[in-house]
């Protein structure tokens, strides 16, 4: 695992967007797997903008959405899939086919993961996955205590995760079920990249990056991949034993 810090956020979402574009311009027909949320927001946009003006090849490429809130549909303006069309989807103008997502509104969500797992043993794995941190640790709705094997599976979600979710939305939201790409995948990915930034997230990347490797703090699981990058702005790593960071 290698950790390095950028002097700000959008240095670090460059960086990101940028290890992407050029993955895709190796291997047009790359798998993503990437994260929705606050912290990979500018990464998706500078991504667009890259593969637009560089004139990559991405009509081959294929996305797995990480994670949904179960039971909200898609129009919802705090849905990962709402994120996902609205900052990659439709700037792209990706066919269907390129991209799963998990329906959160089906009946039977075991069959979603079911499905999802199919969608990625289909494609040959994960060539890359880009993930964000929860406030307890978590990756996708991976919560505390989850299996570091797990595939896709739906989660009941932890009160943390359940009151910091809120800000995704405009009115008071009842979040309680998660349905994700498991850490068995994360595991399996052929790279992995965990993207923080913000004081706030100081404290999740210090037992990330440096606590216990434990299914309690599930992204601690980070440590043990075998190609994994951590990237970080200034204040999200600011708790971090300095000699373990390369500064960017
Ligand atoms: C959310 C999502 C994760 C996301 C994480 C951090 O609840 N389930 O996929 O990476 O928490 O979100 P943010 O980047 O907004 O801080």
């Amino acid at each position: 695992m290698r950790t390095i810090c950028f002097p700000d956020y959008r240095h670090l979402s460059d960086f990101a967007a940028d290890e992407i574009a050029i993955a895709i311009k190796n291997k047009p027909d790359l798998t993503l797997c990437m994260a929705s949320g606050h912290t990979p927001a500018l990464a998706a946009e500078l991504l667009v903008k890259k593969l637009r003006e560089e004139k990559i090849d991405y009509s081959r490429f294929t996305f797995f959405g990480l994670d949904e809130w179960v039971g909200l549909p898609p129009s919802n303006e705090g849905s990962c899939h709402y994120f996902f069309q609205q900052k990659i989807f439709t700037p792209l103008a990706l066919k269907p086919s390129q991209y799963f997502l998990f329906n959160s509104l089906a009946n039977d969500p075991e069959s979603e993961c079911v499905k999802m797992d199919k969608a990625i043993a289909s494609k040959a794995g994960i060539d890359i996955m880009i993930v964000g941190i929860g406030m307890n640790g978590h990756i996708g709705f991976n919560e505390p205590g989850t299996p570091f094997t797990i595939l896709s599976h739906m989660a009941t979600l932890d009160e943390v995760t359940r009151s910091v979710g809120q800000k995704y939305f405009k009115q008071e939201t009842s979040l309680n079920k998660g349905i994700t790409i498991g850490l068995g995948h994360l595991m399996n990915a052929r790279k992995v990249i965990l993207m923080a930034n913000g004081n706030k997230k100081a404290e999740v990347i210090k037992n990330a990056v440096e606590g216990l490797v434990t299914p309690s703090f599930p992204a601690s699981i980070i440590q043990q991949h075998r190609n994994a990058v951590v990237l970080l702005d200034e204040e999200a790593a600011s708790l971090l034993d300095n000699d373990l960071v390369t500064k960017f």
